[in-house]
């Protein structure tokens, strides 16, 4: 079966009200352009989430930010897998670094890997560094965080799982540069060897593993050289003319590959 590649989009706490979220969702569904290379996602705030799924339909899908670790209960303000799927989310975006920093624990991302799953959204778990030190410890941070996410789920279903490499550093308009094409090649062989180790190498190579961290139309190719099979932008996706340049561009060096 040939791999996709994804262009998930994650509007963060934006845009500031449901009119402008309805006019961006609109140009983004009508000029994104279409391709059976690339699913596209945006991942609209929770309360514009059901609206925009219902009233700006077209080819790119809709996921929700963050799927609590609980099914159900007390949780003031948390959202459970199975509201965001009865929403119309068909991806929760899992274990974002602006939601560890708030508290988010590894064994909290595995209780929302594992419910996101079961209520049939593919989940995009995020994983990334704070900081890149000398000696490399940035690597065991990878794999705890994998490691801990996958500890409650079949290895049969570690294939349904897009990974999201994101390194902290890189993320947001104070981000010094995204990560480079080799830093992102780097993580991709460690998470695949993480994966191996955890199942095999077939299962690792399945795994979709794509970059998130100042990601926009005039830096992704070298990413997508690099065998990233795909991108998870922030501040890109809010704007429908970056985000459609990024996707067609996944287009051409999809159909380019599909060719060879
Ligand atoms: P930016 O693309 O705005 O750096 O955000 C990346 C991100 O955190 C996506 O989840």
């Amino acid at each position: 079966m040939e791999k996709k590649y994804y262009v998930i989009g994650n509007w963060k706490m934006n845009p500031g009200n449901l009119n402008e979220a309805k006019s961006t969702a609109k140009t983004l569904q009508r000029i994104t352009p279409n391709s059976k290379y690339v699913e596209t996602v945006i991942c609209p705030p929770s309360v514009f989430l059901y609206t925009l799924q219902k009233e700006i339909k077209g080819k790119t899908k809709y996921g929700h930010q963050g799927i609590h670790h609980e099914p159900k209960g007390a949780f003031t303000t948390k959202i459970s897998a199975s509201m965001a799927a009865s929403a119309g989310a068909k991806f929760g975006i899992i274990g974002h670094s602006e939601e560890r920093r708030e508290g988010v624990t590894d064994e909290m991302v595995s209780g929302s890997l594992k419910n996101c799953l079961k209520e049939g959204m593919t989940p995009v778990l995020c994983v990334g560094e704070n900081e890149r030190d000398q000696n490399g410890f940035y690597f065991n941070i990878i794999r705890q965080q994998i490691e801990t996410a996958l500890s409650n789920i079949p290895k049969t279903r570690y294939t349904d799982i897009i990974i999201a490499y994101e390194p902290v550093w890189a993320i947001g308009k104070d981000a010094k540069r995204p990560a480079s094409a080799n830093e992102f090649l780097e993580i991709k062989i460690y998470i695949q060897k993480v994966i191996t180790d955890l199942s095999n190498r077939k299962t690792a190579d399945e795994v979709s593993i794509i970059y998130g961290g100042s990601a926009d139309d005039t830096n992704i190719l070298p990413f997508l050289e690099a065998g990233a099979m795909g991108f998870l932008p922030g501040r890109a996706s809010l704007e429908p003319e970056v985000f459609s340049k990024m996707v067609l561009e996944v287009i051409d060096f999809a159909k380019n590959e599909g060719s060879k």
